[in-house]
């Protein structure tokens, strides 16, 4: 049997998404009916744990680090990352606690309105950082978001660089970081949003993305991807700099495209493969769940990543 390669560790929040696809929005005081509702799922933690498993093809072990309430959803959660072959050992359950849950809107044009209640997921503590620092003697990567408490992240983080580990921030959501933070992540990858949260600047074309790339590297991390959607992503590493084009396709729900880029890059870098093919290899992952329902059951496998690449 081929050996593996070293872990990947993904530490963030399990949400059970409540989609409901609708025309538009209600208004203020508006009752508007949706037209299908559906649970599914997700949690930008638990979306990139599964990308990172399905895209790297068995090649290495993904361990999610995560918290779930003692209620249904919880168990859902992690049945189904078992489903997925993701490593649920380390999930804790917070007894008297709700799992997190997500109310999605999408529309038909496949744009999404996410509102969050994060539940067990804000009890993520030293319990969690215990499990990252046992399971980081044999890890390649560290990826990690923004949903769960910002300072037991800021330990992981700090934990991984120690052990030489390579650190992945998905700088999801916005939020106020202490100020050391950036300088433990090797590389960040925000969407334009977050990229002009990020750099305090404006984005309206490519020249602004390669801008907001430069200051928010100042800001510590090693390199920068901006994820773009379908106009693809900008890249600010030591290996490369510039444009990676996006892969056309027909977007269904964008929702958890940025978690299925995350998760694919991770499994890429992980396996030792160059920057600008792993952001490549991202995009794909990114595309091909842009164009199916669902989060992490939307996520691609690797041949399907494969064959779109060629
Ligand atoms: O990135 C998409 C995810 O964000 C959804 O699955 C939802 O749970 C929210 O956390």
């Amino acid at each position: 049997m081929k050996k593996k390669e070293k872990n990947t560790i993904v530490i963030g929040a399990l949400n059970m998404d409540l989609v409901i696809e609708t025309e538009r929005l209600a208004h203020l005081g508006e009752t508007f009916p949706g037209n299908h509702f559906y649970t599914a799922p997700g949690g930008k933690g638990g979306n990139q744990a599964v990308a990172a498993a399905r895209s790297n093809g068995g090649n290495c072990d993904v361990h999610m680090i995560g918290c779930i309430g003692d209620d249904l959803f919880g168990s859902q959660l992690t049945d189904l990352l078992e489903k997925d072959k993701v490593n649920s050992d380390n999930i804790v359950v917070v007894p008297g606690i709700s799992s997190g849950i997500a109310i999605i809107f999408i529309l038909p044009n496949g744009e999404n309105h996410v509102n969050p209640v994060y539940g067990a997921n804000e009890f993520c503590d030293q319990k969690q950082l215990n499990s990252v620092k046992k399971l980081l003697n044999n890890s390649g990567v560290l990826l990690a978001q923004q949903e769960i408490p910002i300072q037991t992240t800021f330990q992981c983080l700090k934990l991984a660089k120690k052990k030489l580990v390579t650190t992945i921030l998905d700088p999801a959501p916005n939020r106020v970081v202490p100020v050391d933070f950036y300088y433990y992540v090797d590389v960040i990858t925000p969407n334009e949003t977050e990229a002009s949260y990020l750099s305090g600047t404006e984005i309206n074309d490519l020249n602004d993305v390669e801008n907001a790339a430069k200051i928010i590297q100042k800001k510590g991390p090693k390199s920068v991807v901006i994820t773009l959607g379908s106009k693809g992503a900008w890249v600010l590493s030591d290996e490369f700099e510039g444009h990676v084009p996006p892969f056309k396709v027909d977007t269904v729900a964008s929702v958890a495209a940025g978690d299925a880029f995350n998760g694919c890059l991770s499994s890429r870098l992980s396996q030792g493969f160059g920057f600008e093919e792993s952001v490549r290899f991202a995009s794909a992952g990114g595309a091909i769940c842009a164009s199916r329902s669902g989060s992490q059951t939307a996520m691609a496998y690797l041949r399907e990543i494969e064959t779109i690449m060629s």
